[in-house]
């Protein structure tokens, strides 16, 4: 199969070439009494549509009319062509064989029609909604800023962990997590012998199992919850290979129902040794700058039409945070600037010291004051986890937030806590049980190191590039309170 995209990257060297090409039917036409078909195609490769013309004296069944229908996928071979001058396509193909039709068994049902439709109607249609211009746009933005990812962090000496999902600790201490259980548990009320059975297969597959069969409803024997981050267990290699990263799936069960909050969203977390918070701060900026422009090199098409149909200035936004460097104040600063500025009249959320900045106040950092991101550095103890390094003045942590525009809050990351003493005494005063953070005081214990890192919101990243306006459009299946369709 030739993608539609190398096709129309090189259009002149293809003029007269052979070639199959595979893809879904976005419009269809049949012109000339009914014998000639033009189906503009996409293949997912790009996203622009490749004419395919079909004549009915030479190419045998099915009918036209049908091959025309919107959403009919079409696996052809013919010979590409220049068209002539009056055709606005660039190239065309000539189809000689229609090796495969999956037609549309009722046109009118179809949920997809030809119309540009509404984000929160697609969202109604998970399943269908990657064949839409829009999403299909974000696919291949969320596919390159994946590897744009890598690309950084292996280019800088980081090696790539993979940390566990299911876990026995709360790394953010703020209870937001979903519990795992068995559905052996339902089953021991309904058949007590099957689930003897499961579980005695399970010791028999297990070399460790010391033989004696767990009734109660947890298979791990204790609770065990799905991530909200993968920090604790990245620093253990941190503490060892130097700078690792994890990529991976969290979740959080917070009660939020806005455009920016996911109960399961990706997150890219860099752990580095021998790094305080100013070495954090400039590999959190140099990394989204690199992502910056990576799309711009990697997906102009696309960000092309996104600003086209969503955000004029989504491509200005990319190259300015590309190019400029980025603000750094501290909390205590932000505090005061938004005290300030007029807008602490405008906001719903009283500005003082101690607050948690709400998405209003980082919104008008980076966009009224600022115009730019905004990295706030040294939040107030109070407000932040257990495991952050307490600052000289007793009141702050070195804590930092990568404030954009749009967006708010893209980054949160820390030094660590590496003082025994004092972590011992922050996992307390966190109301935190120390029983369960003994392999991570154990760090501390053996060879401590000054170290710190910083987790991306890879979802907040695809709302600032793509300027969309909602979360759950930039996640191919999005999970929120009230909803995990699929
Ligand atoms: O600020 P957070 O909670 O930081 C941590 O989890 C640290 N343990 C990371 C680290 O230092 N390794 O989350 C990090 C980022 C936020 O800045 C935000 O972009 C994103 O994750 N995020 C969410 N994205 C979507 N939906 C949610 N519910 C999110 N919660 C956080
Ligand atoms: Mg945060």
């Amino acid at each position: 199969l030739t993608p539609i995209r190398a096709i129309l990257a090189a259009v002149d060297a293809y003029d007269g070439e052979r070639v199959r090409v595979g893809g879904w039917v976005r419009t269809g036409r049949v012109q000339c009494g009914g014998t000639v078909a033009f189906l503009a195609v996409n293949d997912g490769s790009c996203h622009a549509t490749l004419q395919l013309v079909v004549d009915a004296a030479q190419v045998a069944q099915p009918p036209l009319a049908r091959l025309a229908a919107t959403g009919t996928s079409v696996l052809v071979s013919g010979v590409l062509r220049i068209p002539t001058k009056r055709s606005k396509e660039r190239i065309e193909l000539g189809v000689d064989a229609v090796l495969h039709a999956g037609l549309v068994d009722d046109a009118a049902a179809y949920p997809l029609p030809k119309s540009r439709l509404r984000l929160d109607y697609l969202r109604d249609f998970l399943h269908l909604r990657p064949r839409t211009e829009t999403i299909a746009a974000v696919a291949r933005m969320r596919s390159q800023l994946t590897f744009a990812t890598h690309s950084f962090f292996q280019e800088n000496g980081f090696l790539c962990v993979h940390t566990p999902i299911v876990t026995t600790n709360d790394c953010e201490g703020a209870g937001e997590m979903f519990q795992v259980t068995t559905l052996f548990s339902q089953a021991q009320k309904a058949d007590k012998e099957v689930l003897k059975l499961k579980l005695s297969e399970i010791s028999r597959n297990n070399d460790d199992d010391d033989g004696s069969v767990c009734f109660d409803n947890d298979f791990f024997r204790r609770q065990a919850f799905l991530t909200v981050s993968g920090q604790l267990h990245a620093e253990p290699y941190a503490c060892a290979l130097s700078r690792v990263y994890t990529f991976g799936p969290t979740f959080r069960a917070e009660n939020s129902h806005t455009s920016r909050h996911l109960a399961e969203f990706w997150m890219v977390e860099p752990e580095m040794a021998f790094a305080n918070l100013q070495d954090i701060m400039n590999y959190a900026e140099s990394y989204v700058k690199h992502l910056c422009q990576w799309l711009l090199t990697h997906c102009l098409e696309d960000m092309k039409f996104m600003v086209e149909t969503h955000d004029k200035t989504a491509i200005q936004r990319l190259e300015r945070v590309s190019t400029t460097p980025f603000e750094r104040i501290s909390y205590t600063q932000a505090i005061e600037m938004l005290v300030e500025s007029e807008g602490n009249k405008k906001f719903q959320t009283k500005v003082e010291w101690g607050i948690d900045l709400a998405s209003e106040h980082e919104r008008y950092l980076t966009e009224v004051i600022f115009e730019k991101p905004v990295i706030v550095y040294n939040y107030p103890t109070g407000i932040k986890a257990f495991y952050m390094r307490l600052n000289d003045d007793q009141k702050t942590v070195a804590a930092m937030d990568v404030l954009v525009p749009k967006v708010g809050e893209l980054i949160g990351g820390s030094q660590r806590e590496e003082r025994l003493d004092i972590l011992k005494q922050r996992i307390l005063d966190a109301g935190l049980q120390l029983e369960s953070y003994e392999f991570y005081l154990d760090l501390r214990r053996y060879g401590t190191v000054e170290h710190s890192g910083f987790g991306l919101g890879f979802e907040r990243m695809l709302l600032f590039a793509t300027g969309l306006e909602n979360i759950r459009d930039v996640i191919p299946f999005p999970r929120c309170p009230g909803k995990a369709d699929l």
